[in-house]
């Protein structure tokens, strides 16, 4: 079953997801030319230490940092190290914050210094792929119409979907039902309710969808390492569509 939150939990998220909407526009104005991963994760303790709120992904299953900082080829779930950003690399940052019991996740992608007019297409697709998919997430609609929408969009514009991770439900947990597939069938899966919170998460490649996972166990990477790239807002479905909790 997929939780419906009620008005005081939506309330609560809204806080949650503005905290970590602020972050993250903190976070993005730090990364440049010659600053660590490692640095960026320090920065994100703090500020989300500043606002009472917590990372969420730290002990998670056993991760190991603040944040997830993918760079290039690395798709998802990249750990902060002493790696230095450089000029024309694309840096992945995705962050969840728990604020009074309550989990909000986002992730951006963004070019450090000058990047090549390929990597800005793959960087501009996945952010609007991400935006397809949260048209779709209405009253009504079934779940494979956010999938659906989101491959589509990026499938058009020559890119593909990663498919061995997915988005999430979200809310007083970190992942809840339903997953949520950057591929799919129109009209396919549970119909979607106003109190549903998701948090969508397409993760697009420039060459192919495949991926793995390195020694580390956590760090995603494309199989032809080509260059990838993702985007995620946490969501509520309302009786007027989507509201995005993480802008
Ligand atoms: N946004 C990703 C997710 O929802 C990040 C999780 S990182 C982890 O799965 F460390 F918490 F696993
Ligand atoms: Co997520």
């Amino acid at each position: 079953m997929i939780p419906l939150k009620s008005k005081e939990d939506l309330e609560l998220l809204r806080a949650s997801g503005k905290i970590l909407a602020k972050v993250m526009r903190r976070l993005r104005e730090s990364v440049g030319v010659g600053i660590s991963t490692s640095e960026i994760d320090k920065l994100a303790e703090d500020l989300i230490r500043q606002e009472n709120a917590e990372a969420a992904f730290k002990g998670y299953k056993g991760y190991p940092a603040s944040i997830c900082a993918s760079v290039n080829e690395e798709v998802v779930h990249g750990i902060p190290s002493e790696r230095k950003l450089k000029e024309g690399d694309i840096f992945s940052l995705d962050i969840g914050i728990i604020y009074q019991g309550y989990f909000s996740d986002a992730a951006i992608t963004v070019g450090v210094g000058k990047i090549n007019p390929g990597l800005k297409k793959l960087i501009e697709a996945t952010k609007n792929a991400l935006s397809e998919g949260i048209k779709q997430a209405r009253p009504k609609n079934h779940l494979g119409d956010i999938s659906y929408a989101i491959q589509n969009y990026a499938e058009r514009h020559g890119f593909s979907v990663v498919r061995q991770f997915v988005g999430h439900g979200i809310g007083k947990a970190l992942h809840e039902e339903p997953e949520i597939a950057n591929f799919g069938l129109p009209h396919s899966g549970p119909v979607l309710k106003s109190g549903m919170v998701l948090a969508i998460e397409p993760m697009v490649n420039m060459g192919t969808w495949e991926t793995e996972i390195l020694e580390n166990g956590w760090t995603a990477v494309t199989v032809d390492h080509l260059p990838s790239a993702h985007f995620e807002h946490t969501i509520a479905i309302t009786d007027n569509g989507a509201e995005i909790l993480t802008q």
